[in-house]
């Protein structure tokens, strides 16, 4: 029996749901119930009603799984998925931050743990962080964090002057506005899409066309008529991209803009994930209870 079918024969007996992130190896994005960025992916687990959620992301969006929808059985098949920029903040650093800004509303990005979810206010995707910050009345102090290069651009986008955290995810910081102008005399003519996270986004923003999450550039790769789009993310959305839209060429800005994390899950580790019930994510209840509301008020946005 191919891995495939064991896979879905596995999902079956256990009744499970399989969510995979649109960074994830393109054999797992095939298997999964349901592929997307990280807030489709947040409301599909909120919604989930079968009692196994397979995760195939990194350890943040598990958790986040499991805040959302406590009873259910929350499995990330590979411990070694985490995030580098979810590590960039502690609880206690944050603490600390909201210590010198008493009274200020903190914003914090889903790429963050579960401890500093239980001290934020609201929380937020690439993809709704300009409507999530608008919605905060005009007096209030901001805390942002992690990102900064997400940050900056929704400082751009919003006019707000909101404090940022000093934090970047490795794989995206590493795009610097170079990158961006070398490519564009590359490809003349061809649309640049980019990540928010990007190193580059922020500071070449006159010449990126789109700034948007994942599930944005999906969307963008389904609409396009453009015969070349340039992609400014990690390379693993590309294949969605190219099986959406087979007629337009998508280019990757950096072909060596790869997430170790999100690589970490094979086909192997999903099934061995469902035979053998691993890994469970468990958040205490104390924790998942003080960040339920930032995370409620992120699904609703
Ligand atoms: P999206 O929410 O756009 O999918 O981004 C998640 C992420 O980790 C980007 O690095
Ligand atoms: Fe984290 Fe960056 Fe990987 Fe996204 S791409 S999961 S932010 S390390």
């Amino acid at each position: 029996m191919s891995l495939e079918a064991e896979v879905a024969r596995l999902k079956d007996e256990r009744h499970a749901v399989l969510l995979a992130h649109n960074y994830q190896r393109p054999e797992v994005q095939d298997v999964a119930d349901y592929v997307g960025d990280s807030l489709y992916l947040s409301r599909k687990a909120r919604e989930a009603d079968r009692p196994v959620i397979v995760f195939a992301g990194v350890r943040f969006m598990a958790e986040t799984a499991k805040i959302l929808n406590p009873s259910r059985t929350v499995l990330l098949p590979d411990l070694k998925a985490g995030c580098g920029l979810a590590d960039s903040i502690t609880a206690e650093q944050l603490r600390a931050w909201k210590a010198a800004h008493p009274g200020a509303v903190v914003v914090a990005y889903i790429n963050t743990s579960a401890d500093v979810k239980a001290e934020a206010d609201y929380c937020c995707t690439s993809s709704n962080a300009v409507k999530i910050v608008e919605s905060i009345p005009a007096d209030r102090e901001i805390l942002f964090l992690p990102d900064m290069f997400l940050g900056d651009y929704v400082r751009q986008r919003t006019g707000r002057a909101m404090h940022l955290w000093v934090g970047d995810c490795p794989v995206h910081a590493r795009m610097r506005p170079e990158d961006m102008a070398r490519t564009r005399a590359e490809h003349p003519g061809a649309p640049i899409v980019a990540h928010p996270e990007c190193g580059c986004a922020t500071q070449a923003l006159p010449h990126v066309d789109r700034v948007l999450s994942t599930d944005g550039m999906v969307r963008f790769a389904e609409e396009t008529r453009a015969p070349e789009v340039v992609v400014a993310t990690e390379v693993g959305i590309l294949h969605r991209m190219r099986r959406l839209n087979p007629t337009t060429r998508f280019v990757p800005l950096d072909a060596g803009t790869v997430c170790p994390y999100m690589k970490e899950i094979d086909l192997e580790d999903v099934r061995d994930s469902l035979a053998e019930n691993r890994y469970v994510i468990d958040v205490p209840e104390a924790t998942a209870a003080r960040a339920r509301q930032a995370l409620e008020r992120m699904v609703a946005a």
